[in-house]
């Protein structure tokens, strides 16, 4: 299959038929139609060619555990509708937690994205630093406006979920980086917060990242995390992809001071490989958010309740699905050691891609390698900036089109750049070799249309 989907908008939907059916149809013509209409409409996320956005890797072990969490159709509303959905949930956390060697401080559940597990954050942050201002008018009636601290590299979702939880978009500052790495500088954000503290505002929430989506930058947590503690602000830790890293003991000082923060969310949906939707949110206090987003009512109430967990208080929704089992039938069936081995792989083929490119004239790693992506450009002398942008895209674009390979190009500073991202399951040093002799001669035959 190609790489990315070779569909135009509009062309799987006209395939389909704008009324509901009226009859039951056989399987048959289902799977037809599965194959003929909605597979060329998928973007082959699993090709070991496809280097875009972050690997999300559908690891054939998790895919079973997700067949049997539909298959055993549960419903995970209260712990005695489903006590086996709660307790594995309970036991992989742990797991995970022990894998990616955080301390037993730290309590887990299991939400559909690090969006979810990100808003989650926020709202308690905010509740904490409004003395929990929901039990009276709300946000409405503060005095103090409330502020989130966090940077520009920091993934949208960072700011939807501050603006979802009622921050204001002008109440989130995008604290200063350092010019090189563009790590948050954690003097801007003393200086950010002592100017909002004498301006007669609330700081009360940083999001650090750990490996941003762009370029993978990965804020300084421990010096972060000092400032936080001294203020008795909320630290939120966005290790969305980086968290797949910390299986691996020599990766963990990317996170040093982690264990000073307040919440950590990271998606094993991500480079781990546990087919979508699975992202870890781990907190040190759960009593918060059951004091935030508790629910008590009379249909819900069992006579264990003071003796369970019920993971409905913990976050935003009531029904649950069984994903624990998917990280379950993940560690069990791979184990842990094996999902190592395939992500130390990648961290080499991406050092591999990354000396090739240093030494090949004319091509530039632009920020610094912290996990599997490479940030490059084709710099050939004598394009001003906005020719090099066209160049740029012209050929992510050719290469992208032709099926071939696809990577997601991206913006650094308001220039374009391409971002090389290695990590799908599947992917061999092969492939990625391929990849570069692809790039540098799509790169080359775009150089000579456009001079
Ligand atoms: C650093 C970072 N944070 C958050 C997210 C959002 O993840 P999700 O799709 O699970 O909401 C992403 C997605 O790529 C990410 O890279």
């Amino acid at each position: 299959m190609p790489v990315r989907a070779q569909v135009k908008p509009g062309d799987v939907k006209n395939k389909l038929p704008a009324s509901p059916p009226t009859s039951p149809e056989s399987i048959d013509d289902l799977m037809q139609d599965l194959q003929n209409i909605i597979v060329p409409g998928l973007t082959q996320a699993q090709h070991p060619m496809h280097y875009g956005w972050f690997p999300a890797n559908a690891s054939l072990s998790s895919v079973l555990g997700d067949i049997a969490s539909s298959g055993l159709g549960t419903v995970g509303i209260s712990w005695e509708s489903c006590p086996a959905l709660t307790e594995v949930e309970q036991v992989v956390c742990d797991w995970l937690r022990q894998l990616t060697g955080l301390s037993d401080q730290w309590q887990g559940t299991i939400h559909d994205t690090a969006s979810t597990a990100c808003l989650t954050a926020l709202i308690v942050a905010r509740e904490q630093a409004s003395d929990y201002a929901q039990n009276r008018g709300g946000l409405q009636s503060e005095p103090k406006p409330l502020i989130a601290y966090t940077t520009a590299e920091a993934h949208s979702s960072v700011t939807k979920a501050a603006m979802l939880a009622g921050y204001g978009l002008q109440n989130i500052r995008k604290v200063a980086m350092d010019p090189i790495t563009r790590a948050m500088s954690s003097i801007a954000l003393a200086d950010s917060i002592s100017n909002d503290l004498a301006n007669g505002c609330q700081p009360a929430a940083i999001i650090a990242s750990v490996g941003s989506t762009g370029i993978t930058a990965i804020d300084p947590v421990a010096q972060i995390a000092l400032i936080a503690n001294r203020h008795k602000i909320w630290l939120h830790v966005d290790a969305a992809m980086a968290g797949s890293a910390m299986l691996l003991p020599e990766c963990r000082h990317l996170w040093q001071g982690v264990e000073e923060a307040d919440s950590i969310s990271w998606n094993p949906h991500k480079w781990m490989g546990t087919i979508l939707d699975c992202a870890l949110f781990y907190v040190k206090q759960p009593d918060l958010l059951i004091r935030v987003m508790s629910t008590n009512p009379s249909y819900l109430r069992s006579t264990v309740d003071s003796e369970v967990v019920q993971y409905r208080d913990w976050g935003i929704p009531l029904g649950r699905r069984f994903r624990a089992l998917k990280l379950w039938f993940h560690l069990r069936l791979d184990g842990p050691d094996a999902i190592r081995e395939r992500l130390r792989r990648d961290l080499e083929n991406a050092q591999w891609f990354t000396r090739q490119v240093e030494s090949t004239p004319h091509w530039q790693i632009l920020m610094p390698v912290n996990l599997q992506t490479i940030c490059i450009r084709h710099q050939p002398p004598g394009l001003n900036e906005d020719a090099l942008d066209t160049h740029t895209l012209a050929w992510v674009d050719a290469i992208n089109q032709s099926g071939d390979a696809f990577m997601s190009p991206s913006q650094l500073e308001g220039r374009w750049m391409v971002r090389v991202s290695i990590g799908v399951e599947s992917t061999e040093r092969e492939h990625v070799l391929k990849l570069w002799t692809l790039i540098q001669k799509t790169a080359s035959n775009c150089l000579s249309t456009l001079t």
